[in-house]
């Protein structure tokens, strides 16, 4: 080996991405039409056609860079969350925010916080500053918040959780967030990824914006991946008091939120139609998926989420059997989840196809 790299480069394990759609078609000689992709939570109406149009406006501007500070969606944010523009970090999807994070905080040998079976960017992000994982066991899939508190040692720098978390898909109630800010150290930031905060039902909400303005140590953290529908354009965002976001900006690439997704966020962001029928389709989905796999006696995991964690076995021959069968869901051995499957919610028929074709993909 000539390259000289930091050993905690070389051994970060590369991010396992959902299989796209184009590669099923190739490998197995399958219908690209035909495939039912249900491995990446992402948002199965698509695109808003509000994005859509505000993208169509923006692409004669695309030979200029884009605005580095993101005014106008700054702006928009700013009007949604009721905080000042100079609280918001904008973010290449909000993965950009979350390492961001461990970039203006964390140094190579002091830790970072995150639980088992929680979102695997944490462990990448903790890996590439060279940091040092505390990964608390998981209770019941979900965030032990009180032993992450119990974990916090004198070198602790970050603490990530995901309200709902992916990829199980639990869900802390806002009493429990709010007991675990109050017990971490004004040193110690907590990132507080709320991804699938929009798929909550509306008696599980709370204003996290609120904690932001009571919490100088905490970074929210929000994507418009999932029920905005605009995972492709790459476009999150981070709210935080000014000092953090400051920091945030400094090692922020300057360019990072190029000019049609800063376009189409603003756009999607005022399209409430949109994200309630994508809250719809949602819960619609994810009753028929976890109504069906109660009936099949499979054991899951409640979802908060866009998706369902499953418990279907031999996991890797059912994802072999379901992928020539056309469907292409998550396998999660990488999370130390080998007996189970996360199966995004698709649309209706997407949804059918998934369960038509289970029972002979569990069989033998
Ligand atoms: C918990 C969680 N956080 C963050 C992300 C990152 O999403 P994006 O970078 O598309 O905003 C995801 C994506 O799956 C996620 O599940």
């Amino acid at each position: 080996m000539t390259i000289q790299a930091p050993e905690y480069v070389r051994r970060i394990a590369p991010y396992q991405a959902g299989k796209p759609i184009s590669e099923l078609a190739r490998e197995y000689g399958l219908d690209e039409a035909k495939i039912v992709k249900l491995a990446s939570n992402e948002n199965p109406l698509g695109m808003p056609a509000s994005a859509r149009a505000a993208m169509m406006a923006a692409i004669d501007d695309l030979g200029r860079y884009p605005d580095s500070n993101g005014f106008d969606l700054k702006a928009a944010l700013s009007r949604r969350y009721d905080v000042p523009a100079d609280w918001i970090t904008l973010g290449n999807g909000s993965n950009d925010t979350l390492e961001l994070a461990a970039h203006a905080l964390v140094q190579p040998g002091q830790s970072v916080i995150y639980a088992q079976f929680s979102f695997a960017v944490y462990a990448l992000a903790t890996q590439e500053v060279g940091a040092r994982a505390i990964v608390v066991p998981a209770r019941d899939h979900g965030h032990d918040l009180d032993a992450m508190a119990a974990a916090i040692a004198p070198d602790t720098r970050l603490i990530f959780i995901a309200n709902p978390n992916n990829p199980t898909g639990t869900f802390l109630p806002a009493s429990a967030i709010e007991a675990f800010l109050a017990k971490v150290p004004a040193s110690v930031v907590v990132v507080l990824d709320e991804a699938y905060n929009e798929y909550l039902r509306p008696e599980d909400r709370f204003d996290s914006s609120a904690w932001v303005k009571q919490y100088p140590n905490l970074l929210v953290s929000r994507t418009f991946s999932k029920a905005y529908g605009l995972a492709g354009l790459r476009v999150g965002f981070g709210l935080a008091q000014p000092e953090l976001t400051d920091l945030l900006n400094r090692v922020r690439q300057p360019f990072n939120v190029n000019s049609m997704a800063q376009a189409a966020a603003i756009a999607a962001l005022d399209d409430a139609p949109f994200l309630q029928r994508s809250y719809e389709i949602n819960r619609q989905g994810l009753e028929r998926l976890q109504g069906a796999f109660r009936q099949m006696g499979l054991p899951f995991v409640p979802s908060y989420g866009n998706f369902v964690l499953v418990k279907v076995g031999n996991a890797a021959a059912v994802y072999e059997k379901l992928l020539r069968a056309g469907i292409i869901v998550r396998p999660v051995a990488g999370y130390g989840l080998p007996e189970w499957l996360r199966v995004s919610v698709g649309l209706p028929e997407e949804n059918e196809a998934f369960l038509k074709a289970l029972p002979a993909a569990l069989a033998g």
